[in-house]
């Protein structure tokens, strides 16, 4: 899946660290970029966010993170937004293109928000036709990203880790397994985030996200802006035996602390993946 292969515990590039980045060139195995930040306005061009992370490519390995494909709702795939990714995807050359197992609107209204979709057949075949579409357009496969939710739909007829094989595999796309994710949704729903993991096949896996959640009223939350908690240091560990040798991403979105506090975590989640390889071995 694209020409750079990935290794390691890379970390999501985000603005305030671009100079530390670039003049520090930090021992960091590779980034994630979030698409959308380096597309510039419809018909722009991305500016000085775009230099910075062509700069950051010279020396890194880079994967492209996207948030507005909205490959799950029912209006038609966005043209222009996927011409723009395109063009993005030729000058970054990244390891990965992915984005959301998910919805973010309907009738061109954007709700801002990753929204989770019923689990049956009739979404399946919707989703997967639309990823085939988006990888021909593309010329290269992507990776779909499980979401967090808090709600789910009367008429699903399966659980949420056989929806995602079955789309991988209907699509023949990749999948990024954010592990934060399946560990919120599992307190959120009650279910068991160990057999979510066995039924994602291993070949099928281009990376993983490692994340920090907030409870309110009750909820896990995806925010993003806490450090990673125990409960999902410990699934990650399961996943780093199942899916041995797979790569990860530290994702911190709000409250971004300093460069070394991202390393920190990034070297903890080393240590956990060793630790559970050692102990599997
Ligand atoms: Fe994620």
């Amino acid at each position: 899946m694209g020409s750079v292969r990935l290794a390691g515990v890379g970390l999501g590039l985000r603005p305030p660290h671009y100079e530390h980045v670039l003049n520090r060139r930090p021992a960091v195995p590779w980034f994630e970029a979030v698409s959308e930040n380096y597309m510039g306005p419809r018909g722009g061009s991305g500016g000085r966010p775009l230099e910075k992370l062509l700069a950051v490519r010279r020396d890194y390995p880079v994967a492209l993170h996207g948030v507005s494909l909205n490959v799950g709702s029912v209006d038609p795939l966005d043209a222009e937004y996927l011409k723009r990714l395109k063009t993005l995807v030729a000058l970054v050359e990244p390891a990965h293109v992915s984005d959301h197992l998910c919805w973010t609107g309907v009738d061109m209204r954007n709700l801002h928000d990753l929204l989770p979709l019923p689990y049956d057949e009739g979404a399946i075949e919707h989703v997967a036709s639309r990823v085939r579409k988006v990888q021909d357009l593309l010329g290269r496969r992507i990776l779909l990203e499980n979401v967090s939710s808090y709600l789910s739909y009367g008429h699903s007829t399966m659980t949420e880790w056989e929806f995602v094989a079955e789309i991988a595999r209907r699509a023949d796309c990749g999948v990024l397994l954010d592990v934060n994710n399946v560990y919120v949704s599992s307190v959120n729903h009650g279910f068991d985030p160990r057999r979510y993991l066995e039924a994602i096949p291993r070949e099928r896996v281009g990376y993983m996200h490692l994340a920090g959640y907030s409870i309110a009223e009750g909820f896990l939350i995806d925010t993003h802006d806490h450090p990673i908690s125990d409960p999902v240091w410990s699934l990650f560990g399961d996943a780093a035996r199942r899916f041995g040798g797979v790569p990860a991403l530290i994702e911190w979105d709000g409250n971004i602390p300093a460069f070394e506090r991202l390393e920190a975590e990034a070297r903890r989640a080393r240590e956990v993946a060793d630790g559970a390889l050692a102990v599997a071995a």
